[in-house]
């Protein structure tokens, strides 16, 4: 049997198979409301075979969003439409997840197509924050530097966002601390030059985290997973790094964290990032070995042999992929012939075209 298609436990949950559809904003909300697109987009990756769809970052609050248009969990009026999608999700015999985010300094712009640029008030953008004054580039926002009040705020806007998530029929709940968004800007000595105990030490730095997960963990139960994205380095000479992960790994393993999702970049503008095929896997086996945590690898796994391999020598536990899966929803059920995994089961509506 192959090591892709073995089921894993992680708390209650058993994923069928080793695949995830990584998060991905779709940019394609209104006031953050889930849609027909959503629906189609998640549901499409259920029927396509992959064991855990998660859903791109849902952003915690208005203020939080990236865009305008990006998929929101910040009211108890969104819970109806994901409710939907979760459904379809596991009467297909997928799990469903989702990433729970604050983009901080890095929000108010518009997606790539409206043209990527930062969106003024007027235009229904919106003042960014962060744990500083120092804004991500020259063409984005300068943040406002979050007061412990407003910290306290955003914290328990992802409480309520993951009790909302529960509500909404999600088995996993995810905490976006990745790409440069509000959580990674506090654990970055780059981003976080705060003089509070926010700020500085690196216990300082990783409070914020620790804090959301004290607080998601009030509401969201002990028998579900519970996973966090982290940019295990920002390639970045003096910034967040390997060490600091695997540090922090540790510690997260320690108040309950099932999974590090782990990536990597985007919080420096100027970083030189050595894109290859599979160049962030080794953070994934660091953090693995050192740790004993679970974790996911991701960034340019394409092919059954490439991520099957990553399984069978033991360098992560789950693959996350994202643009594989925009180019074939179907690859999960591709990869399982591929693989001579004969016994996957494909929609009956769908098996007049398994591979034979
Ligand atoms: C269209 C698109 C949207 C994305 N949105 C998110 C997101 O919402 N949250 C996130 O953590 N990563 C996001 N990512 C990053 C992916 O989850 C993934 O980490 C990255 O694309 C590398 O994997 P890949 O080589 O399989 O595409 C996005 C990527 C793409 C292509």
């Amino acid at each position: 049997m192959s090591l892709l298609f073995s089921p894993i436990k992680i708390k209650d949950i058993v994923l069928k198979n080793r695949i995830v559809v990584s998060p991905m904003c779709q940019y394609s909300s209104f006031d953050g409301f889930a849609n027909d697109w959503h629906f189609v987009h998640l549901g499409s990756r259920a029927v396509g075979g992959a064991g855990l769809v998660i859903t791109e970052a849902a952003a915690v609050s208005p203020e939080g969003r990236i865009s305008p248009d990006d998929l929101g969990i910040w009211k108890d009026e969104h819970i109806e439409g994901l409710q939907k999608i979760t459904a379809f999700i596991k009467a297909n015999g997928a799990e469903a997840g989702i990433q729970l985010a604050h983009a901080g300094r890095k929000a108010s712009v518009s997606s790539q197509w409206k043209g990527g640029k930062l969106v003024s008030e007027v235009d229904g953008g919106w003042q960014v924050v962060g744990p500083s004054e120092i804004p991500f580039n020259d063409t984005y926002g300068l943040p406002k530097a979050l007061t412990k009040v407003e910290i306290k705020t955003i914290v328990n806007d992802f409480k309520l966002a993951a009790e909302r998530s529960l509500k909404a029929g999600f088995s996993v709940v995810e905490i976006h601390a990745a790409h440069g968004y509000l959580i990674h800007q506090f654990l970055s000595p780059l981003s976080n030059l705060r003089t509070d105990e926010y700020g500085g030490s690196f216990e300082n730095r990783i409070r914020f985290l620790l804090e959301i997960i004290e607080e998601v963990k009030t509401v969201w139960p002990e028998t579900l997973p519970l996973f966090v994205r982290i940019s295990a380095t920002e390639w970045a000479e003096g910034g967040w790094n390997e060490d600091d992960s695997i540090k922090l790994a540790h510690i997260l393993k320690s108040i309950g964290v099932d999974l590090i999702d782990t990536s990597t970049g985007g919080n420096i503008h100027y970083a030189k990032i050595p894109v290859a095929p599979a160049y962030q896997v080794s953070y994934a086996q660091n953090i693995k070995k050192e740790t004993g945590i679970l974790t996911g690898a991701v960034g340019l796994l394409t092919t059954s042999t490439q991520i099957e391999s990553i399984l069978v020598t033991g360098q992560a536990d789950l693959i996350f992929l994202a643009r594989e899966l925009l180019r074939d929803p179907y690859f999960p059920l591709r990869a399982a012939a591929e693989l001579g995994q004969k016994d996957v089961q494909w929609p009956v509506q769908y098996e007049r075209g398994k591979f034979r």
